[in-house]
């Protein structure tokens, strides 16, 4: 099978990509154009931006430089972005804080970045008919949610509130035939997971819990193309655990 037979070709198809500066995001933006899309990449630092961007297949990419915890970078990413066949929410931000030390500020941030604007951001391109009839939504969650590890409340409750979100969302906008889904990955390699791992050695034993090992980038901008592509046409309101095994592991130690 090839080309535009291949259910998972995504030639013709128009996809946004948040947090494609770095990590997740950026390998699912490699990857929609490796199978065929056009994309918007956004993120917030322009030259690793401008780096995805060069590194892409293709040509006919957009670049739009904007933080999307500000109302102005929301409004300015929908001005721009144009119509979309998909949306994959990957941008997001992680500090680990133990609950005794939570504040009205820390929750505001993390839940400004994780939660608030991937609902707003897609408010917005549903609100001007940005995503056409037939388009995907996903967000990037985390397992963190289910997990519940050691000084994760914030982001753990940013990343739970968007399963909700995505199931409401999904009942409202099927009548169109656009879908909307989460992918709640593990521990993935990337710089965000380097940055909590500088901490030292209990993060480390806890990355070594996953039976298949830590999580690449593309493993999940593989899940993301199922998502994004029309093999998964009959797929919405699904949360896909991505874990290389750990969830079950976590389970029995708990
Ligand atoms: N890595 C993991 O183990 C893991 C596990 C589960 C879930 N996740 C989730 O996967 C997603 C990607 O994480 P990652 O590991 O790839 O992290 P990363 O390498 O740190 O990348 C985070 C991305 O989010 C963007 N971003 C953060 N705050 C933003 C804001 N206010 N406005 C616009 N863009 C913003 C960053 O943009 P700039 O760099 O340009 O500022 C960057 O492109 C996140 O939602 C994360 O919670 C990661």
């Amino acid at each position: 099978m090839t080309g535009q037979d291949d259910p998972f070709c995504l030639t013709g198809k128009r996809i946004l990509v948040t947090g494609a500066s770095s990590g997740i995001g950026k390998q699912i933006a490699l990857t929609c154009a490796q199978m065929g899309a056009q994309l918007v990449i956004t993120g917030r630092n322009l030259e690793r931006l401008q780096a995805t961007a060069d590194a892409l297949c293709g040509s006919s990419h957009l670049v739009v430089a904007a933080d999307l915890a500000l109302p102005e970078g929301l409004d300015h990413l929908v001005e721009q972005a144009g119509v979309l066949d998909g949306v994959a929410h990957a941008a997001g931000i992680s500090k680990l804080v133990p609950f005794r030390q939570i504040n009205q500020k820390h929750l505001d941030v993390i839940f400004s970045a994780n939660t608030y604007a991937p609902m707003l951001l897609t408010k917005g391109l549903l609100a001007k008919k940005q995503i056409a009839p037939g388009g995907s939504i996903l967000f990037i969650a985390a397992l963190a949610s289910h997990s519940g590890a050691l000084a994760t409340s914030a982001y753990a409750a940013s990343k739970s509130a968007l399963l909700g979100a995505m199931r409401s969302l999904a009942l409202e906008v099927a009548k169109q035939g656009i879908r909307a889904n989460c992918i709640a990955p593990g521990y993935v390699q990337t710089p965000m997971l380097d940055g909590l791992g500088q901490g030292g050695g209990s993060m480390d034993e806890l990355f070594a819990l996953t039976p298949l090992g830590m999580g690449e980038p593309e493993d999940v901008a593989s899940t993301a193309v199922f998502y994004l592509s029309d093999a998964s046409r009959w797929v919405t309101r699904n949360y896909f655990i991505l874990d290389g095994g750990l969830s079950t592991p976590m389970d029995i130690y708990a």
